[in-house]
């Protein structure tokens, strides 16, 4: 059994809209004559783009350098990434950016900041110059563990102004994961703030770096941002205020002149087990990455104002919050808080109140407004909005469906992104003029990524069928390591199959050559001898009418080897019992066919996820088994969940 049945159907197909390609910053012909040359040569394409739309102080000599499974791009050519975000925004023919928007920020008690391009520039410059005067030079690493507050952004590109990687810790991991992030990165100066809020309250953060750095002896400076203002012990000779270390700072610093290979930041990402991986970016390669697919699958325009609303503790907040959206000069929207916080319309308000154009969020959150109910969006004008994109698990074609009517008004392209902490940048998505779309389905391949779905031994898995999801050819933004391992490096991505980068999801491509992301290959179960992706039982179930959410496991059964165990979060107001289980078990068999029936329902009010929203099927799995003791759970961000679950009710 070396491939993975792909049971469910999905034919809705929506057209790229015709007003809206008549603008699009990448035209249907500009796609199709980047998807030829992407096709023949990844390495003409990628230089193309990084001339079109990064700034290099010094050309490079060479486009490519590839001895796998390391990689060089643009070697030679020197840059600066805060440079590309900002300086040239003030200059030249873009100069009346100056005075645009760059951070709109909304603070969870309803406080705003708004930072121009100038101020910006003036603040980066500043905490760049603090970060030298406490000590930091030219690849030093700077550990940063702050909420979603401006200073984050400044803290961010300061240290790419000056050479420095940073390494940012989410907000809500704990002083041990903390501790372990700072030593393994060898980070020698801390950014943190003394709190931010989250469901209303102040939420203290330096606390926990106070006992982090009880086991971190190499580091020699704190700044601490006043964001809550609650008290906050601070040691002196150690720990200095943000605002009292910039006061004095001249807002001049020139940006350095670096490597194209030069380590941009560290980001630690926990693997299904075991220890975070560090994951290494550098600075021409994911510049160019993040920059040109913001600009052709965001469509970004100077009348934008374009709101991610993913952490930048996250992937998806360095490359689409900050960078690659600073770097194509538009207006980026960055919020503190809970998206139900004070309301269960919170989202819904900001995108009214500012305006928002484009909305990028993840399916996790998509599915928590569709059980809250349809009026708190249609409470509100969400006219603004032209595109709207989607990121960080499959999304289920009813979501998705939901998305484009209440949310898009039936009117706004949706990308569905495919992409990984490793890969830097988005992968496979959809291009608003020039791609149309299926609810479910990521699409094609960026013009210049060689995607490809593969059997065990390494062939290309014919559709339907389904395999493991592979690129085969090197990338702008592909990871150049994990820090301090390069045993681990190659064992995890490229051991499988030779110089091919193996991704860890399962996906199949149907007869137009889409994607469809099956999940993570963990996650895939063999049922009498057939594998499922759980995605595909998952989506099914969430099609019915009366489910918000779901997760789907497989438990040891003698008879079938594995049977399907369906956690299932019914909608707000719907009984869970008997009847509904029954329903489920005939609409899946309908769906997909009998085979992928669970064979038990357990209906809850919550699922395990990640603080990133992903459902931690490895703990649902332990409870499916009747597991006393679960595995390690140190990235759940509720724990309670894992009581409810246990007691959630058996049909
Ligand atoms: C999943 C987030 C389906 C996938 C940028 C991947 C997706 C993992 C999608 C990476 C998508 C991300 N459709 N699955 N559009 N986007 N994933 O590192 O399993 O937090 O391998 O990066 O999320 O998660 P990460």
């Amino acid at each position: 059994m070396d491939q993975i049945e792909s049971l469910l159907k999905e034919k809705r197909v929506f057209k790229a809209n015709r007003d809206f390609t008549k603008n699009a910053n990448w035209n249907r012909k500009q796609i199709a004559e980047y998807r030829k040359l992407g096709a023949k040569s990844p390495e003409r394409f990628w230089a193309k783009m990084a001339r079109n739309d990064v700034s290099w102080f010094t050309p490079w000599k060479k486009t490519l350098q590839w001895k796998p499974p390391f990689a060089k791009w643009f070697v030679g050519g020197k840059l600066n990434v805060s440079y590309n975000c900002l300086d040239r925004h003030l200059e030249g023919e873009n100069a009346w950016r100056r005075n645009k928007a760059a951070i709109v920020w909304e603070g969870e008690p309803g406080d705003t900041r708004v930072l121009t391009f100038g101020e910006l520039h003036r603040e980066v410059c500043r905490f760049a110059n603090v970060l030298k005067e406490s000590g930091v030079r030219k690849g030093d690493r700077v550990a940063l563990y702050m909420p979603m507050i401006p200073e984050l952004a400044i803290a961010l590109l300061a240290c790419a102004r000056i050479g420095a990687p940073h390494s940012v810790v989410f907000g809500g991991f704990s002083a041990e994961a903390l501790r372990d992030r700072i030593n393994d990165a060898g980070a020698k100066l801390v950014v943190t703030a003394d709190g931010g809020f989250r469901r209303g309250e102040p939420h203290a953060l330096k606390p926990a770096v106070d006992e982090a750095l009880e086991g971190c002896p190499d580091i020699e400076r704190v700044i601490v941002v006043k964001r809550t203002g609650q008290a906050t012990a601070m040691k002196s000779g150690r720990d200095l205020w943000w605002h009292d270390a910039v006061q004095n700072a001249s807002a001049k610093c020139a940006p350095a002149r670096l490597d194209s290979e030069h380590p941009l930041f560290i980001l630690y990402t926990s693997g299904t087990t075991g220890k975070p991986k560090g994951i290494l970016h550098t600075t021409g390669g994911y510049l160019t990455h993040v920059t040109t697919t913001a600009k052709a699958i965001f469509d970004l325009k100077d009348s934008d104002t374009y709101w991610c609303t993913a952490d930048i503790g996250w992937i998806t907040g360095h490359s689409y919050v900050v960078y690659g959206i600073l770097a194509n000069g538009a207006t980026t929207l960055m919020y503190e808080g809970t998206p139900t916080h004070p309301g269960p319309d919170r989202f819904w308000d900001i995108i009214e109140r500012w305006g928002v154009t484009v909305f990028y969020t993840a399916p996790t959150a998509i599915r928590t407004f569709v059980r809250l109910g349809d009026e708190h969006p249609k409470g509100h004008d969400l006219s603004s909005l032209r595109l709207l994109g989607t990121v960080g698990e499959p999304i289920n074609p009813e979501a998705w469906m939901w998305y484009h009517r209440v949310i898009g008004g039936r009117r706004c392209p949706i990308v569905d992104t495919w992409w990984q902490t490793e890969t830097g940048g988005i992968m496979i998505t959809p291009l608003p003029a020039g791609v149309d779309t299926k609810p479910g389905s990521a699409t094609l391949p960026f013009p210049g990524v060689h995607a490809d779905v593969w059997s065990e031994d390494g062939q290309p898995v014919k559709p339907p069928n389904g395999g493991f999801l592979v690129i085969e050819k090197p990338w702008p933004g592909m990871l150049r390591g994990i820090w301090g391992d390069p045993k681990r490096f190659r064992e995890t991505y490229w051991s499988k199959y030779r110089e091919t980068y193996l991704a860890g999801d399962g996906a199949h491509r149907d007869s137009d050559r889409y994607f469809w992301i099956m999940g993570r290959i963990d996650d895939v179960m063999n049922i009498s001898g057939h594998r499922i992706g759980t995605m595909e039982v998952e989506s099914a179930i969430v099609a019915h009418a009366k489910v918000a959410e779901s997760a789907v496991v497989g438990r040891p059964d003698e008879l079938t080897g594995t049977a399907i165990v369906a956690f299932v979060t019914p909608k707000g107001g719907v009984a869970a019992g008997d009847g509904l289980a029954q329903e489920l078990r005939a609409h899946v068999a309908k769906q997909i066919g009998p085979i992928a029936k669970p064979a038990d329902i357990r209906f809850t009010d919550a699922l395990p996820k990640t603080r990133s929203g992903k459902i931690m099927r490895r703990l649902l799995r332990d409870i499916a088994a009747g597991k006393e003791e679960v595995g390690d759970t140190t990235t759940l961000e509720d724990y309670s969940v894992l009581t409810r679950l246990r007691e959630s009710q058996e049909t």
